[in-house]
């Protein structure tokens, strides 16, 4: 049983290897006690709270001997006496504010919940608990969500707040989840960045200024990652505490984290309330997204597989959860706008014969778009630039062997575009001021149905009219001018939480309605890439910058949360059109392997040298795919510290360890290179293995202890895989 419940008063959820502990006060008080590696049976009541402690400026319930700002509680609302980081702030009809939330009633479901219109892990396997709280003088029920997956050691939250009163209210901040740890001093890891630079690690000590994390951009956005890791002080890969947050969300959030006045470290993450402000009318729920976190005594190695394993198991879902993934070559470094149907199908005849299995048309192919400034929202096809229709463009390509894949931007518009004409209102746009311009276009309201059905229907009728396997789901810009001219003035700061379910609801019709099609999440690189795109596209373009060398750091970031399987990961031409730097074609391919692996050039300005390497890439990336895909996966060498080793390096290892894959990839050359050990991780220790079929065997331990020496690399940038097999 991994929900176990004592007597309506204490809580406790087990995974495998981790306890998460709550329990009800006498006053009704739904009080956190612990989350942390697994402990056996007990009442852990007594961490909540610090023993006899009364501290002058606290507040007490009357006659109560505990405060609310020294107690860890499950729900912390603001403006109650609890002066820390809050995740509730709401208005009553009335103009009050505040809610003293009291234990209510408990039910434990069957299989894990799921939020009503939103994305949230799924699976039969999982267990619910539900804990009813009620606020103490309002009919307002705050209905606490508990989803536990006891073999990733995943545990995940949402709150439902249910307004019964007769009358609306307001919330001005629903954060998902408050966690408290005792004691202790922590780390942050989160994950920063900017467009051509996304999910950089940054590791920050949580002292008792607040550390935030968050997007006021209504996604989830390149800047920063709804995703942090908190951590021992001292945890490595290998040892020590950590606890991963993840958001399900795409759109606006934060997450913060300060040591209080006590030394206790409190966690708060959910939507941002910054523009936020949301209207619950009588016998109405507001969902939050959910979080999802998983706790590790080993680091973050063991922290980071189990993210994998639930992400590849319990979030993504349709076909291409499981499905091998087509060889993808994307036209966009290799033509930007400038291609004609001759053009395209040239490069898939020359694609397809290296073994490339889908060919992806990526934006320019619509409206009159020969450029960023027009058309965005026009999503039929311009047939003079495709020299016919997209059947015909399609059944070309097809008959070259591959499938065809399409470029879509749904949620923007163009004022340059026939759309625009007939609906100048479907942007967002105050009224009286000029909207702001980012990529020359603006942002659709998605918030309102009328517009998702136009764009809708307009996209189902391109996807009916060939045979088109793949979507990619672009979206270049942020919100700015947020109203909307379909809500009141009293609703308008609910637009931006409105925007991503309406987003959400356009992907689930869309992905529902074409179960056969691989959606690929983006945005001007890896703008969304979050849990949130990850339940409706199984993959997300992890960035625009396909340097190989910057890709060490930002695959690195990424995979922190996010597997191998998710990360949308293309071989380029060199010098690379971001940052000119050159580098071998096999470091370029090494590298994609490490994700979903394709092309993004000119096929047909290759040499058949760079040609037959594509080849062989090809073919190698296809044998290893499983092992890739679905191996527990080890950052061994970081990318941050090339003073350390001259590699950077990470390893894939088969769930039952009888094979590895590691991948080097060397710095700049240096003239006193000096030969280098390399431990791996994750094999059987007392079993014997080979590297690259090689005569010499090694002990599993001896390679994980003492590790092998690697190939001596002269050329900068050098790569090589290592091939570990059992002797
Ligand atoms: C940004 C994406 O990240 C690129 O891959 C490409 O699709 C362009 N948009 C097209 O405008």
């Amino acid at each position: 049983m991994a929900i176990i419940v004592n007597k309506e008063k204490i809580f406790t959820l087990n995974t495998q290897n981790t306890t998460y502990q709550m329990y009800v006060n006498e006053d009704g008080v739904l009080f956190h006690s612990y989350y942390g590696a697994r402990v056996g049976e007990c009442d852990l009541s007594y961490a909540s709270h610090k023993p006899n402690w009364n501290a002058a400026f606290s507040s007490n319930p009357r006659g109560k001997g505990y405060s609310h700002n020294h107690t860890s509680e499950e729900l912390s609302v603001f403006g109650v006496g609890d002066f820390r980081l809050s995740a509730l702030a709401l208005v009553n009809h009335d103009g009050t504010t505040g809610a003293e939330p009291v234990y209510h009633s408990y039910k434990i479901l069957k299989g894990k919940y799921q939020i009503k219109g939103m994305p949230a892990f799924y699976g039969d396997e999982g267990e619910t608990l539900v804990i009813t709280l009620k606020d103490k003088a309002y009919d307002i029920y705050f209905h606490m969500y508990y989803g536990v997956f006891e073999e990733n050691d995943l545990i995940t939250r949402a709150l439902v707040i249910e307004n019964k009163t007769n009358s609306e209210i307001k919330l001005n901040k629903a954060l998902s989840v408050t966690l408290d740890l005792q004691g202790g001093t922590y780390d942050m890891l989160h994950f920063y960045g900017a467009h051509m630079r996304e999910r950089l690690l940054e590791r920050t000590r949580i002292t008792h200024l607040t550390s935030t994390v968050s997007s006021v951009r209504g996604a989830s956005s390149h800047t920063q990652n709804p995703f942090v890791i908190v951590c021992d002080k001292s945890a490595t890969e290998e040892f020590g505490s950590a606890y991963g947050i993840g958001l399900v969300y795409s759109g606006n959030f934060v997450i913060c984290a300060e040591k209080d006045q006590h030394e206790t470290t409190r966690v708060v993450a959910g939507i941002n309330p910054e523009g936020f402000e949301y209207t619950v009318a009588p016998n109405e729920t507001f969902e939050t997204p959910e979080v999802a976190m998983v706790y590790s005594n080993e680091g973050f190695a063991k922290l980071s597989n189990n993210y994998h394993k639930a992400i590849r198991n319990n979030l993504c879902r349709g076909k291409y959860k499981n499905a091998r993934r087509p060889v993808l070559i994307n036209n966009w470094e290799g033509t930007y706008f400038d291609f004609n149907a001759d053009k395209l199908v040239a490069m898939a005849k020359d694609a397809g014969k290296l073994g490339v299995e889908l060919f992806v048309m990526d934006d320019g192919w619509f409206g009159h778009r020969d450029d960023d400034r027009s058309s965005l929202g026009d999503w039929f096809v311009n047939e003079e630039k495709l020299q016919g229709s997209l059947d015909n463009l399609v059944k070309r390509i097809n008959a070259e062997g591959l499938q065809f894949g399409i470029w879509f931007e749904p949620e923007c518009i163009s004022e340059d575009s026939e759309l625009f004409k007939a609906h100048p209102d479907y942007r967002l746009a105050i009224p009286n001021r000029d909207p702001q311009l980012s990529r020359h276009q603006f942002v659709l309201d998605m918030t309102r149905k009328e517009v998702r059905d136009n764009i809708y229907d307009q996209m189902v009728e391109v996807l009916n009219s060939a045979n088109i396997t793949y979507v990619k789901w672009d979206f270049n810009r942020h919100l700015t001018d947020i109203y909307s001219a379909a809500l009141p003035k009293e609703r308008q700061g609910e637009i931006y939480h409105r925007y991503m379910l309406g987003v959400y609801e356009l992907l689930e019709r869309l992905t529902s309605n074409f179960p056969n099609i691989l959606f690929e999440s983006c945005s001007g690189g890896g703008g969304r890439f979050d849990l949130g795109m990850l339940y409706y596209m199984p993959q997300a373009w992890t960035s625009d910058n396909t340097d190989a060398i910057d890709r060490l750091k930002i695959q690195y970031g990424t995979s922190f949360a996010y597997p191998v399987r998710a990360m949308g990961a293309h071989v380029s031409v060199c010098p690379n059109h971001g940052n000119a730097r050159v580098t071998p074609l096999n470091t370029r391919g090494n590298v994609a392997y490490f994700g979903t692996y394709g092309l993004e050039l000119d096929i047909t300005k290759m040499t058949d040298e760079e040609k037959a390497e594509i080849k062989r890439q090809i073919a190698e990336f296809k044998e290893y795919y499983d092992l890739i895909q679905y191996g527990d996966y080890y950052r061994l060498l970081s990318p941050y510290t090339p003073d350390e080793s001259r590699y950077c390096a990470w390893e894939v290892v088969s769930e039952d360890k009888s094979e590895a894959l590691v991948c080097t990839v060397a710095y700049d050359s240096k003239c006193t290179v000096q030969p280098e050990l390399l431990k791996v991780k994750g094999l059987d220790q007392n079993k014997m293995y080979r590297i690259n079929g090689s005569e010499e065997t090694y002990l599993g331990s001896a390679l994980m202890n003492i590790g092998f020496w690697l190939e001596y690399d002269h050329l900068s940038y050098a790569s090589r895989l290592y091939h570990i097999t059992l002797a």
